[in-house]
């Protein structure tokens, strides 16, 4: 469930800032990535250097790295680079400050920009715990949509015994579990997507390419594994970067492309080739740079395998298999061909008739044509968007 995770640990200033230790510890074990945001208070009670050590990342506790260059720690990046923010311990002192917004450390900053689900573990002594303030702050905290992981009884630091207790580390390692088991519909699936274009050489300079990107594929392939699938990404040439957690498999050719979907895709639920594969390739490849000579030149090509069409045949019937049409005219008509001819539970249609669609565009406008014949129109949407409504087509049809 963490695999993969990206984990903002906030630690506030409380004797019982040593457990983060363990709860880095877990998490890291699990397959999270861990970035640790220290108040100034709490490290007294523990090192940055011991929190950066077991989380591997560097501790950050200011709003500068270097006060004689201005370098600066980036609290919006951050914030937006987080799966989860958990807050462990969290003081009286800082769920006050949760609650009003107010901004003077970088754990605050950074909380105030995370977009990502909150967690918050409270720990301080039972009477602290148990004051109006608190209660009221916690429940205002809730009522934002954040998680309150509740203090445990048992010895406080004071000698005092009752509640205030920050949780234990497995169980707030359990609850973070709890939540992304919760909201991941994919687990335990293992999702095959192709994408970017394929490039078929004709001698050691030339080939024939088309324009895709990639990005349709890689926000599939990126989207899929934070629904939490294993996701195995089979990628023509593109200049982008792996998503988190996902297994490429970089190829260049139509042929290469075929011989690695054949090698892979028997034991997958979910296959999406989003790849714009080329149809033809040259039937020869000159081992020397071809010379220009006559006025004209032409190529001998031959037709390439249709993998998808392929994979269509040789699927098992619970194997959930969805293509793409890129399409400019008789849209819907040519789309539901590809549908039928290459067995598909659907197809995603893009028309290059749409503004925003297509290729060129962190945009794209699709339009489902599903295998019971229903069709569904979308709005012009990012492509994370947009790999996000098939991904929930899938998860819906497949009754996951
Ligand atoms: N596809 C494939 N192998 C090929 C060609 C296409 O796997 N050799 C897949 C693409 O990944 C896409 C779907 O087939 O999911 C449709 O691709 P597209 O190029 O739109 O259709 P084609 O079947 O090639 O038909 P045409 O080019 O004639 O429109």
């Amino acid at each position: 469930m963490l695999n993969g995770k990206k984990i903002i640990l906030a630690v506030s200033g409380s004797i019982a800032a040593y457990k983060a230790t363990y709860i880095i510890r877990d998490l890291i074990k699990l397959g999270a990535s861990v970035k640790v945001i220290m108040t100034e208070a709490s490290c007294s009670f523990i090192t940055p250097l011991t929190l950066s050590t077991l989380s591997k990342n560097p501790v950050l506790i200011d709003f500068t790295k270097d006060d004689s260059t201005g370098e600066w720690n980036n609290h919006v990046d951050l914030g937006l680079w987080a799966d989860a923010f958990l807050v462990a311990p969290a003081t009286a002192n800082t769920l006050s400050k949760m609650v009003t917004g107010h901004a003077d450390s970088f754990l605050m900053a950074t909380y105030l920009s995370a977009k990502c689900p909150v967690f918050v573990a409270p720990a301080m002594d039972l009477d602290m715990y148990k004051h109006g303030s608190t209660k009221d702050n916690l429940a205002k905290i809730s009522e934002r949509g954040n998680f309150i992981i509740s203090p445990e009884s048992g010895e406080l630091a004071s000698g005092l015994v009752g509640e205030g207790r920050l949780a234990e580390p497995e169980n707030i390692v359990a609850y973070l579990t709890a939540y992304f088991k919760q909201n991941q519909p994919l687990l335990g699936k293992k999702v095959m997507i192709t994408a970017g274009p394929t490039f078929e050489p004709i001698d050691p300079v030339r080939f024939i390419g088309n324009h895709s990107s990639g990005k349709m594929g890689f926000s599939l392939a990126q989207k899929a594994q934070e629904l939490g699938a294993d996701v195995t990404l089979i990628a023509g040439p593109v200049a982008l970067p792996t998503p988190e957690a996902v297994k490429r498999i970089d190829i260049t050719t139509a042929k290469e492309l075929f011989t690695t979907c054949k090698a892979h895709y028997s034991n997958q639920d979910i296959i999406i080739m989003a790849a714009a594969v080329a149809d033809y390739t040259p039937k020869t490849v000159s081992t020397t740079k071809i010379k220009k000579n006559a006025n004209d030149w032409a190529i001998a090509l031959e037709k390439t395998q249709d993998v998808l069409k392929w994979v269509g045949e040789n699927k098992q019937e619970e194997q959930f298999l969805v293509g793409f049409a890129l399409e400019t005219n008789n849209e819907q008509e040519n789309a539901h061909k590809k549908l039928v001819k290459k067995n598909l539970d659907f197809i995603v249609l893009n028309s290059l008739q749409d503004k925003g669609a297509g290729f060129k565009h962190n945009t794209n406008k699709i339009t489902i044509l599903r295998k019971d014949n229903k069709t569904i129109e979308f709005e012009l949407k990012s492509k994370e968007e947009v790999a996000l409504d098939i991904l929930n087509q899938i998860i819906a049809l497949n009754k996951l």
